[in-house]
């Protein structure tokens, strides 16, 4: 089971053929507004999402949160193509939110059993609990300022080691230690930087 494996890549191809998360409807965007986040849409390219999904070796013990995770297409990729014990992706806008319902269905009717290791829920990030995750991804480039340190606290305060990845770099923290900078292909730049952060001890889990 690898993230880059060819025809893995080529049944993401296939199911989201047609899928176009950039456009949402007024009332999903007024709910996501509502929340302090950005309706911006953007995705991190297949073969970063490879790239970045090999390099932090998910293993049976592990759970990924994608917050903010549109159309679930990298939660998807992850629960496909690694030996994550469990995906858990969080949207707020509902139409991406079932687009990734529809996808996942997809996976399953192409025979991929992995596909139930992805738990979808229609949610505002802010107000998931974080308490069994021991890995967070989160596409944050775009959100405002104040939602941005909202979520780093929120992350500061789960369980020590929990490795937050993510697209938008941090305050400094002495809860949140940055480990690492990779250079990732987004939909909106090439080579765009990617923060590995990990919780410090002593925080605490909610
Ligand atoms: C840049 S997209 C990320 C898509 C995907 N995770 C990826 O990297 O390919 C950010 C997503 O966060 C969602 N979002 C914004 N505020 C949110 C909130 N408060 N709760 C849940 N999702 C939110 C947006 O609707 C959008 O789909």
């Amino acid at each position: 089971m690898r993230p880059d494996d060819p025809e893995l890549l080529r049944l993401l191809r296939r199911i989201y053929r047609g899928v176009w998360g950039y456009d949402v409807g007024p009332a999903d965007a007024a709910r996501v507004e509502r929340s302090g986040g950005a309706e911006t849409y953007g995705e991190i390219r297949p073969a970063a999402a490879a790239r970045l999904l090999a390099h932090l070796r998910l293993g049976p013990s592990d759970v990924l949160y994608d917050l903010g995770s549109g159309t679930g297409r990298f939660a998807l990729h992850a629960a496909l193509g690694t030996r994550v014990g469990r995906v858990v992706g969080v949207e707020l806008a509902r139409a991406r939110h079932e687009a990734a319902v529809a996808a996942r269905a997809a996976a399953r009717a192409a025979g991929r059993r992995r596909a139930d290791r992805l738990e979808l829920r229609c949610a505002d990030l802010l107000r998931v609990s974080l308490a069994d995750a021991t890995v967070v991804y989160c596409c944050d480039t775009a959100f405002p300022e104040p939602f941005l340190a909202r979520l780093a606290r929120k992350v500061a305060r789960a369980r020590p080691g929990l490795r937050f990845v993510s697209t938008a770099p941090l305050d400094p923290s002495p809860r949140l230690a940055l480990e690492e900078v990779l250079r990732l292909d987004m939909s909106w730049r090439r080579r765009s930087k990617t923060y590995l952060y990990r919780v410090a001890a002593g925080g605490r889990s909610r």
